[in-house]
């Protein structure tokens, strides 16, 4: 009998890339997803990828009823990945209680509906945000939380907490991994799936690629006066697929009991921090393309630099990042191409 994992968000960006490398392991997937930032389209095309397609719902997860409605009917679920989640910062300043519902929500009816229906293992999507601005770096899972400086980042804190006082009250019957990503970037190599945002792209590889694309005029490099290299900031980007396997590996560690700890929390990155122009350089140089660009002003509420210590992940579950960033950048931007049929 296959293995039956629950993937909240499932048809989003990280989540799709990781049903499919759940898929490729032998689980078998049931995704709900609410589809409010994804397109059930995506369902066709892990499809096409894996030659399987996983379970769908479509349901809010904030609508307690119908999350313990889902578990009476699926008994046989073993684990969840939990995805969903609204994630862009600047809206969160904007709609903090959107937010706060969302993201919270939807973490406690799943924990709740873990002890009534006896599923005793969770993956959480952290976010190296937790960690601010770093005293030291690479930064380790024992640098301290500090102060959320978005509402979204606070989600992310509160949610680790829930998950730690959920988990010790259920005294063994329920474990959970958090997994702090870093910056996820990149497309499968298929090219059938990869981040797809709405509207203008607030994260820097999407509004690289559509610059590229032509469907923006010119990408602004918020900061040039960072301490840093060359004074822009620095972050730790990885291959979305590398990050997707992570949870394959952190699902399989709780199936099997491998867990040191009830919960436990792992930096997801590559190890490396590149600087925006070292990211911009190597894009240029691995796709040819000369992008435009401009250097402005900081952007409020960003941090000079982040990259991880990976040595705890790398250690303890046996992953590591694989991918270069140039394989990851050029993955990226055949994903562009495909979607707005460029050749
Ligand atoms: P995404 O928006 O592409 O995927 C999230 C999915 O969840 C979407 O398909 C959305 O429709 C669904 N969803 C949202 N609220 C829901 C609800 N109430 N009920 C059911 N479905 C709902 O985002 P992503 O980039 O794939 O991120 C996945 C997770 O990883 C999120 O928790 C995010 O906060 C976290 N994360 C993302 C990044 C990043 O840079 N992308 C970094 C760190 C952490
Ligand atoms: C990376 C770097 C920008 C856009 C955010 C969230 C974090 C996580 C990942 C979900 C920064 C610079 C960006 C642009 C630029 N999300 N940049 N021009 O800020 O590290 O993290 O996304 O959990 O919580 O805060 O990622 O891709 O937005 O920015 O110069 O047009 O690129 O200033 O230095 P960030 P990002």
């Amino acid at each position: 009998m296959k293995k039956q994992v629950l993937v909240t968000g499932g048809v989003g960006y990280i989540g799709s890339h990781t049903v499919v490398e759940l898929q490729s392991e032998g689980y078998e997937v049931f995704i709900v997803d609410d589809l409010s930032n994804s397109n059930i389209e995506v369902l066709d095309r892990i499809e096409k990828i894996s030659g399987v397609r996983p379970h769908f719902e479509q349901f809010d997860l904030c609508d307690r009823v119908r999350v313990q409605e889902y578990f009476q009917k699926h008994d046989g679920l073993e684990a969840i990945i939990h995805f969903a989640a609204s994630k862009a910062v600047g809206e969160s300043v904007e709609n903090p209680l959107l937010y706060y519902r969302n993201n919270l929500v939807t973490l406690m009816n799943l924990l709740e509906a873990m002890g009534q229906y006896n599923v005793p293992s969770i993956v959480f999507s952290s976010s190296c945000t937790v960690y601010g601005q770093p005293e030291v770096l690479p930064v380790t899972e024992k640098a301290p939380v500090q102060e959320a400086t978005s509402p979204y980042g606070n989600t992310k804190q509160i949610c680790e907490e829930i998950l730690f006082d959920s988990i010790s009250a259920y005294a063994g019957s329920v474990r959970g991994i958090a997994l702090r990503y870093f910056n996820p970037i990149g497309a499968h190599a298929s090219a059938e799936i990869g981040e797809l945002p709405v509207g203008v792209p607030q994260n820097l590889v999407p509004y690289i690629t559509q610059t590229a694309a032509g469907l923006r005029e010119q990408l602004s490099i918020f900061g040039d006066d960072y301490d840093t290299a060359d004074g822009t900031a620095v972050r730790d980007y990885i291959h979305v697929v590398d990050l997707a396997k992570a949870h394959v590996v952190a699902i399989s560690r709780l199936m099997e009991h491998n867990n040191k700890k009830p919960l436990e929390f792992f930096n997801i990155g590559t190890g490396t921090g590149l600087t925006v122009l070292q990211l911009v350089k190597a894009f240029e140089k691995v796709t040819g393309v000369d992008l435009n660009y401009k250097l402005v002003d900081r952007r409020t509420g960003d941090i000079e630099k982040v990259w991880a210590d990976t040595t705890f992940a790398n250690e303890e579950l046996g992953w590591k990042a694989q991918s270069s960033v140039e394989e990851t950048l050029a993955s990226a931007w055949v994903w562009e191409k495909k979607i707005r049929n460029i050749n």
